[in-house]
């Protein structure tokens, strides 16, 4: 279990991107995160990994503890596979070497550039074979797919033996057939591993066939915590409603006035 005890994170001088917030990411649940552009999804989901650090509040997970200290963060991110929009992969270097990035962690980072062992190539092997990429293991990554991508993406998260799944948008850059085809997947390997997964969708069709539990956030704030089916269309409204016309127009005007100035 991952505790978010009243965490707020500000960029700077702008407005909290994630306002005071206290959650409980169950063990095991399937949580997605929906909202608006700018709602701060991302912020929450990077926060829950350390890529994004407290203004106020804190991490804590049930297994190491605080992520404020250092050797409980290693560990936490150890067993923690991100999925990310871009699969962040290295286009010359073949899947299977992609995939063995998810080791890392559980290396000294001062050992050799290829320390791989036996052990660790099946282990990958294994993880590309549950992604249904076998045949391309050995395939430069850039000359796959989209989807083909991210399904190493996903290998090279459960490399790592994670408890834990972070995904920020992972279907968001796939056409529609693809995106179902990987999110299953996601969520498949999830359920048969019992994984707590923690995805940040805009595909509210997705929320609703593949989450335990849907979070919603608007400004920074959650606006709606509960089952799928409890999402009413005014839950919906209020997470998409753009920023009050009023407050946009004074900004204009304040930006307006600069450039004047
Ligand atoms: N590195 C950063 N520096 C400054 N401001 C940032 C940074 N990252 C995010 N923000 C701001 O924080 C707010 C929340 O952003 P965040 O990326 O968490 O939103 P999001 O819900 O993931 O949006 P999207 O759906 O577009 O990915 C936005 O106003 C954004 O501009
Ligand atoms: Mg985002």
């Amino acid at each position: 279990m991952i505790t978010v005890e009243a965490l707020s994170v500000s960029y700077g001088q702008a407005a909290p991107a994630l306002k005071s917030t206290t959650l409980s990411f169950e063990r095991g649940a399937f949580t997605v995160l929906l909202g608006a552009s700018g709602a701060g999804k991302s912020t929450l989901l990077r926060a829950l990994n350390g890529l994004v650090k407290p203004t106020s509040g804190k991490v804590v997970t049930a297994d190491f503890g605080p992520l404020s200290s250092g050797a409980n963060l290693r560990s936490h991110r150890r067993r923690t596979g991100m999925i990310f929009q871009q699969h962040q992969l290295i286009g010359r270097s073949s899947v299977l070497e992609n995939v063995l990035m998810g080791r890392l962690g559980y290396h000294n980072s001062l050992r050799t550039l290829f320390p791989f062992g036996r052990d660790e190539r099946l282990r990958a092997l294994s993880a590309i074979e549950r992604v249904g990429l076998i045949e391309y293991a050995l395939r430069r990554a850039d000359q796959l797919s989209g989807g083909q991508q991210q399904r190493v993406g996903i290998a090279r998260a459960l490399v790592q033996q994670p408890d834990i799944i972070l995904a920020d948008e992972p279907v968001a850059s796939l056409d529609p057939a693809t995106a179902e085809a990987v999110l299953s997947l996601i969520h498949g390997i999830a359920k048969q591993d019992g994984l707590t997964a923690v995805v940040s969708l805009h595909q509210l069709d997705f929320a609703r066939r593949f989450a335990d539990r849907i979070i919603g956030l608007a400004h920074g704030e959650v606006v709606f915590d509960g089952k799928p089916t409890d999402l009413s269309e005014l839950d919906i409204t209020r997470l998409y409603q753009t920023a009050p016309m009023v407050g946009a127009a004074k900004n204009l005007d304040h930006s307006a006035m600069e450039l004047v100035a």
